[in-house]
């Protein structure tokens, strides 16, 4: 059987059993700030575990993508390693949602090993919480495990929890003996080889808060989980996972890039062979993160993503593989697994190219390791050691592999610090946790947390209207509460209700006026610390703001009119680009401003010629269709099953707003939007550009700013054609004209040139003296550009044969001065010495070779003394010389 054939029969089994068969959710998990990647089946139904969450389904099953790559045994550095462990994995599981419990989920899952897989029953253990009567009575009588092979263990291995919060409840493993013939296990055993961990139910009971208390679930339920990898392994008949047809072709595939071969019956632990499963292991999990819109960075997910890519390379290296291949394998993990994953077939492409991107990036860092390295192992050689600390700094700053460097220092005899890197290496680790909190909370200042405490959310109208009546509760002055605000004083302003809209997923705050009685104050902010908590920032302009006054609060309607425009604007953006460059396209980062809007987005190449208009076009032809734009309240489980964009570590509460353009886009957002796309009136791609690796961003305009920029464009466009004098659109054609006029007048100019200084030189020779058979030439030319003046000193000394010649001009209020003396002359004088003193009358320095020097100076109107210093040092140096 087929690793795709044992996926799909575990789909189908369970689906016979009434379970809704679900599609595996992103390896990055939506809305769930506490974890890292999706590590478990259960996690994109966590919410219907604790009740925040209501499906239509009561018992579901799914093959999930999942990643680990810390943990008992998923440390990446042991990965490939071991026969079994992996980063990346895919979990079979069924789930019971309050529906069934221990009984049919531990006949269901026996069942299906026992009869649908045919795996011995003679060759299957179990193991259940120490305490769990209940599951050692079920597995006892109801399916007639013999009481030998039923074991009970402790909390450490039957007691499953999703993390330090969330899920949780004691389990039940089903377990493989893979040496039947062996006396009864002793407690070793169940940490050896011989029995293999097969399936674990979960019988999820408890929530755990962040105070650490189980609370019970609403109703007991059901979670499994069983690697497909190692279910796989055993029908397949082999020792490890990498045997199966789910990964040996990927170690086949890597064989074709280097001498070396994977000897299935050769030494499992030898080093080469550990290099090609390190490499199989890794390509699948490069690819399903890229896939998931994760990018090699220098933190959180794409640290993770980088560090595997770059373990994968090093393995590479030690196979004699030099060049870029792991782009390739990706393409080989996309032919294995897109039948089942199509999300790899569409982004196919992008998934290499970030791959090579990333290889490449990875040479690099070895070619600016390298010194580093040599310079650290210079620096040991005395104690014999590599500090621990600068050892670090090479891997964490320029991702330098530690067994690179630890091969190379032993080849020169030196160790490595290995305690001194650890304790950096935990160090760093502890600030990465310190600064893991999940995302979008920012540190909230002691007086807005009093605010949080002393009231409740501020009810926003905003989304209606765009003024109303409210009382202030409120004022932060300087980070402290007040009870009033007198003229021209900066404060924040918490109302109880209000129509302006805080800077939130990417559109800015709303700016306006809250006006009572005898107080005016300008809006110029609206920021929400805390989520709900929306403060209005600004300056009282005029009378004293107090709390309890009662104001109107009004948004500059046309600003927020526009700022609309932009937002809806980037919906139909998003779609476009979609569609057009491919489902890898997600949002990175936006800014949804009055004047213009700014959208960055996950994707390789530039755009290429046409699909920037492709897409203005796209965006263009939906506002024409003047689609209605809705919003609805609705869980974040209904609006993803509707399809809803949502985005990665984006925190989204329990019930989510959608915002729909009808037949074009759907996406989670809070922001505020135009009733229907026309208002859009016209969308204007103003700029397109790079911000990071494999992130793009296009600025763009809509309504009356795409008009003013056209409009603008036009202008310009008909100015230059009245300077050109021609009509616009012929403008391009009459400045192609033009710069080949100039090009051949430039040539005749250089030409004439030429021709006059051979009539300026033939006037100059006229002026040579003879200084005791020296020839010599000093005098003040029109001729002011430095660059002429050099052309005019080369030609005389052709003319002149042997002699020496100082010129003296002005060019722009400065003297310039110039000296040659010709070949046969450089022993006695030296151009740059000739000039030097009247370089000093003119106020300039500078010298300059034997045969060619030019300066100059400020002093303009000493041009013709400087000239006479010249005259004066060369017939000294005659005198001297003679
Ligand atoms: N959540 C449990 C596990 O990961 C069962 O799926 O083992």
């Amino acid at each position: 059987m087929t690793g795709n054939e044992i996926r799909q029969k575990f789909l189908d089994y369970f689906e016979r059993h009434d379970h809704q068969v679900v599609r595996s959710s992103s390896l990055v998990p939506v809305g769930d700030p506490t974890l890292l990647f999706t590590n478990a089946g259960m996690v994109q139904f966590k919410g219907v575990f604790t009740g925040t969450e209501q499906r239509d389904y009561r018992r579901a099953a799914s093959s999930q993508k999942c990643l680990r790559v810390s943990g008992k045994h998923n440390d990446l550095e042991r990965v490939g390693f071991t026969a079994r462990h992996h980063t990346f994995f895919e979990m079979l599981g069924n789930f019971s949602f309050g529906d069934y419990f221990k009984e049919e989920a531990i006949e269901l899952g026996w069942r299906f090993l026992v009869d649908e897989m045919g795996v011995p029953a003679q060759d299957l253990w179990v193991s259940v919480f120490e305490k769990d009567d209940e599951a050692f009575r079920l597995w006892s009588e109801k399916i007639g495990v013999p009481e030998g092979r039923i074991l009970r263990r402790g909390e450490k291995d039957n007691y499953w929890s999703m993390g330090e919060t969330g899920p949780c409840g004691p389990c039940s493993e089903i377990l493989l003996d893979q040496h039947p013939s062996s006396s009864p296990p002793f407690e070793e055993d169940l940490e050896s080889d011989r029995f293999l961990e097969v399936w674990n139910l979960v019988f999820m009971q408890f929530v755990r808060s962040e105070d650490g208390k189980r609370n019970p679930l609403p109703k007991p339920s059901i979670d499994t989980g069983m690697g497909l990898e190692r279910l796989c392994a055993i029908l397949q008949g082999v020792t490890s996972n990498f045997h199966t047809d789910l990964l040996f072709p990927l170690i086949r595939f890597t064989e074709g890039f280097t001498e070396k071969r994977y000897d299935l019956k050769g030494d499992f632990y030898d080093r080469t062979h550990m290099s090609f499963r390190v490499i199989a292991d890794h390509v699948r999990a490069i690819a399903f993160l890229v896939v998931d819109g994760v990018l090699p960075s220098n933190e959180g997910r794409g640290y993770v993503l980088r560090r595997i890519l770059r373990r994968a390379a090093r393995h590479g290296r030690l196979l004699g593989i030099d060049n870029p291949f792991l782009y390739r394998a990706v393409e080989e993990v996309t032919n294995l697994m897109k039948h089942f994953y199509p999300e790899l077939r569409d982004a196919l492409t992008y998934i290499s190219r970030v791959t090579l991107a990333e290889e490449e990036r990875f040479v690099h860092a070895l070619d600016q390791g390298l010194p580093i390295l040599s310079d650290l192992i210079a620096g040991g050689k005395e104690k014999g050691i590599i500090d621990g600390k600068a050892l670090f700094k090479l891997y964490d700053t320029h991702g330098f592999p530690l067994d690179l460097a630890e091969d190379t220092a032993t080849e020169e005899g030196l160790s490595l610090d290995l305690g001194g890197f650890n304790e950096a290496m935990e160090e760093q680790r502890a600030r990465a946790r310190a600064s893991w909190k999940g995302f979008g909370e920012g540190v909230v200042s002691p007086a807005h947390q009093a605010l949080k405490k002393a009231f409740s959310p501020v009810h926003f109208v905003g989304y209606e209207k765009l003024s109303c009546q409210a009382k202030i509760l409120a004022l932060v002055k300087g980070e402290k509460p007040a009870k009033e605000a007198a003229q021209g004083e900066e404060v924040e302003v918490l109302l109880d209700q209000t129509p302006f809209y805080a800077e939130a997923g990417g559109q800015v705050g709303d700016q306006g006026v809250l006006e009572g009685e005898e107080v005016r104050f300008l809006v110029e902010d609206c920021q929400a610390p805390m989520p709900g908590y929306r403060l209005h920032r600004g300056r009282v302009e005029q009378g004293t703001l107090r709390v309890e006054d009662e104001v109107e609060a009004r948004v500059d309607q046309e600003r927020r009119e526009r700022t609309v425009l932009n937002h809806t604007a980037t919906h139909l953006l998003h779609a476009a680009l979609r569609e057009i460059l491919g489902d890898h396209v997600k949002q990175a980062g936006s800014l949804v401003a009055p004047d213009r809007l700014r959208f960055d987005y996950s994707h390789f190449s530039s755009l290429k010629s046409g699909e920037q208009q492709r897409i203005e076009e796209r965006v263009n032809e939906h506002v024409r269709q003047d689609a209605p734009v809705t919003c609805k309240q609705m869980t974040l489980e209904e609006a993803l099953a509707e399809g809803a964009m949502a985005l990665f570590g984006e925190k989204y509460e329990e019930r989510v707003r959608v915002v729909s353009v009808e037949g074009v886009s759907k996406e989670l957002c809070g922001g505020t939007h135009t009733k229907t796309s026309g208002k859009i009136g016209l969308f204007k791609i103003v700029h397109e550009g790079s911000v990071a690796a494999g992130v793009r961003r296009i600025e763009a305009v809509t309504g009356y700013e795409a008009l003013a920029h056209v409009q603008k464009g036009e202008s310009e466009l008909g100015r230059i054609g009245d300077l050109l004098k021609a009509r616009p659109l012929e403008a391009a054609e009459k400045v192609e004209k033009l710069t080949a006029e100039r090009r051949e007048l430039k040539q005749e100019i250089q030409k004439l040139r030429q021709r006059l200084d051979l009539g300026l030189t033939e006037d100059l020779l006229a002026k040579v003296k003879d200084l005791d058979g020296v020839r010599v030439l000093v005098a003040r030319v029109d001729e002011s550009d430095p660059k002429g003046m050099r052309g005019l000193i080369d030609a005389f000394k052709v003319k002149i044969r042997s002699g020496i010649v100082v010129l003296g001009a002005i060019d722009k209020e400065k003297a310039i001065l110039s000296a040659g003396v010709t070949k046969d002359l450089a022993g006695r004088f030296h151009a740059g010495e000739i000039l030097k003193a009247s370089v000093a009358v003119v106020g300039g320095t500078g010298g300059g070779r034997p045969d060619f020097a030019q300066a100059g100076g400020k002093k303009a109107s000493r041009l013709d003394e400087a000239l006479d210093k010249a005259l004066e040092v060369i017939q000294h140096t005659i005198q001297q010389t003679s």
